[in-house]
């Protein structure tokens, strides 16, 4: 088949050529006799117009959008009254000479016109479409990015000496933290392979095998509760570094992301990015994702209130809890929105939300008459004319949680990010804890089992695990976790010591990562790396609303795939080869 020009490529250099062109018919008019038609590929589009009397009329005549067609004409000006400079080849048209259809189309259930962007289509019939969904720019920009962001990452990591190695999809299980998606084997009935939720395992693997420096555009799988930000299957950047310090790697990622964002949007972006303790993130925006974007820092009011005569905050603050404050100046919520505002604290775990509000003179709001002379000239240090306090009492995690997603929407109620809502405000989150406590009082990993603990606070794993800081980072962009990665273990006893301490016994140890304790006892280099969630990092970028968007094939928010119809049952052969029964229940989401 022969083309000689990309629809969109037409410009007014061209004008007087011949060309042949293969695409579909994005539109069709029909003026008295003339004949416009749209033809789009994928480079773009361009009018052709059919004059009466030429022989390819009828053939034109018969022409319904998203028939695929090959036209030849000649490339002429626009007359200048119907020139457009909206459209890349606005001012230029072919005169068509003939017109085969290469194949006709139904109807499409959406209008599918290259014009019309920001339509309401609903997602689920987009996606059961997805491939006409795709014909429109609109929706495969970003699929056409996702290439470019792939192959940036390839140049930038290639010149930099990493390797990129494919790690196995039938695997054992990796411990993030979600539930595995589980494979049968056919020739072992009653195992199962897990599909990995990441390739850490294997990528440490590779540093123990020598080659010091891996990347890989991974594709990872969790089966957990989906959100806009979550897709069951998605992909990571996946990388792993030999003999590095945290500088090092935090410092490779953020040239990386230098180079990454300049090819994609053409925007030079500050380096080094802001590095915040996982400590201060908390205590000063409420999160471990802060949105630096928005300006507003919240206020620890624990000494203001440590002899409060309040009962709620007085039981708070005996059981070692705090009261933490978000501190408006001049601003204009309504009661109404504040009693909103509660409500988001509360869903967040708050018992409640109090305000104090100074005005006339005089404090106003729910705790108002709680306030002793001592406390309300404190508050008052705070707090302008026209002010406003929100507090919040209970644990700290809690109070600085509940705060934080108070912080945010009251950040959208006031427009406060409007201003800079296209700026890239990129962060580290670093110095987690190691360990959180489980609800039943046992210890977690806060990443994985296999991060190294801050050297200095390795002692405290004998005494107090609960306080011992990781050597562990997450990238944030605009308050979405856009990565996260940390230095490893690489010393079988210590390895072992921290199953231990997450109360794995000997067996489950043995049995679970018996494999890759056994290779850290033959020579591990100390290593380190990250994962970026490259699907979040475009949704980011593109501005899209959702990580559906830049995927080509995605799962809808029930986890199913619209278009194929996955998951589906099987036939009951397939399960009985596969030496499994199916228990039928009334599932619960
Ligand atoms: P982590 O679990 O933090 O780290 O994952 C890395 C990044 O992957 C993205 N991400 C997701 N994106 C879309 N849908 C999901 N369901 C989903 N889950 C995670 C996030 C996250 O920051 N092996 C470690 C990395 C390492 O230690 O090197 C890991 O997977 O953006």
């Amino acid at each position: 088949m022969y083309r000689s020009h990309g629809c969109g490529e037409l410009s007014e250099e061209d004008v007087g050529c011949s060309v042949n062109l293969l695409g579909w018919v994005n539109s069709r008019r029909d003026l008295g006799g003339l004949i416009f038609l749209e033809i789009r590929d994928a480079t773009g589009m361009v009018q052709v117009v059919i004059e009466p009397g030429d022989k390819s009329f009828d053939a034109a005549e018969s022409l319904r959008n998203e028939f695929v067609v090959g036209i030849d004409g000649v490339l002429r000006l626009r007359p200048e009254r119907q020139r457009s400079a909206k459209h890349p080849t606005g001012s230029v048209e072919v005169v068509g000479e003939s017109v085969v259809t290469f194949s006709e189309a139904d109807t499409p259930p959406f209008v599918i016109d290259a014009n019309i962007g920001g339509q309401a289509i609903s997602e689920d019939i987009r996606l059961k479409y997805r491939y006409l969904d795709l014909r429109r720019p609109e929706a495969s920009r970003p699929i056409r990015l996702r290439h470019r962001l792939s192959k940036a990452i390839w140049d930038f990591l290639d010149t930099e000496g990493f390797i990129q190695v494919e790690t196995p999809l039938l695997t054992q299980s990796t411990p993030e933290g979600a539930r595995d998606y589980l494979v049968p084997s056919r020739r072992q009935p009653g195992s199962f392979y897990a599909l990995p939720q990441s390739p850490q395992l294997y990528k440490q693997m590779l540093m123990m095998a020598g080659f010091e420096k891996y990347f890989q555009i991974a594709r990872c799988f969790r089966d957990e509760d989906l959100r806009a930000d979550r897709q069951p299957d998605f992909t990571q950047l996946d990388l792993e570094l030999s003999f590095v310090d945290q500088d090092e790697v935090l410092d490779l990622n953020e040239r990386l992301m230098e180079y990454v964002v300049k090819q994609i949007t053409g925007k030079d972006i500050q380096l080094p990015f802001q590095r915040i303790s996982y400590q201060r993130a908390m205590d000063d925006y409420g999160t471990d994702k802060p949105d630096l974007r928005n300006p507003l820092v919240l206020t620890d009011f624990t000494q203001t209130f440590k002899n409060t005569s309040f009962a709620g905050f007085a039981k708070t603050l005996e059981e070692n809890g705090v009261v933490k404050g978000l501190v408006l100046n001049n601003n204009q919520l309504s009661r109404k929105q504040i009693g909103g505002l509660e409500e988001i604290a509360k869903s967040n775990g708050a018992s409640g939300l109090g305000w104090i509000r100074f005005e006339n003179k005089e404090f106003r709001g729910s705790l108002a008459k709680v306030l002793n002379a001592g406390e309300a000239a404190e508050i008052r240090q705070h707090l302008p004319d026209g002010g406003l306090v929100l507090l919040v009492a209970g644990s700290w995690k809690l109070a600085c949680n509940s705060l934080g997603a108070v912080r945010q929407a009251v950040a959208e109620l006031l427009h406060l990010t409007d201003s800079n809502a296209d700026a890239l405000a990129f962060a580290w989150v670093i110095d987690f804890p190691l360990l959180e406590l489980d609800d039943d009082g046992s210890f977690t990993y806060m990443h994985h089992p296999f991060t190294r603990v801050h050297d200095e606070d390795e002692q405290l794993l004998e005494t107090n695990p609960g306080l011992a800081r990781s050597l562990a980072y997450d990238l944030v962009l605009n308050g979405i976790e856009i990565g996260g990665g940390s230095l490893r273990i690489h010393t079988p006893s210590l390895q072992h010591r921290m199953f231990e301490i997450l109360g794995f016994t000997p067996d489950e140890i043995s049995r679970k990562f018996g494999f890759f304790v056994d290779a850290l006892r033959y020579g591990a280099p100390p290593h380190g790396g990250i994962a970026w969630g490259l699907d979040r990092l475009l949704m980011l970028l593109s501005g899209s609303a959702s990580l559906r968007d830049v995927i080509a094939f995605p799962k809808n928010q029930n986890g199913s795939d619209p278009l194929t119809g996955a998951p589906s049952r099987v036939d009951d052969a397939q399960i009985l080869d596969l030496g499994i029964s199916i228990i039928e229940t009334t599932t619960k989401e």
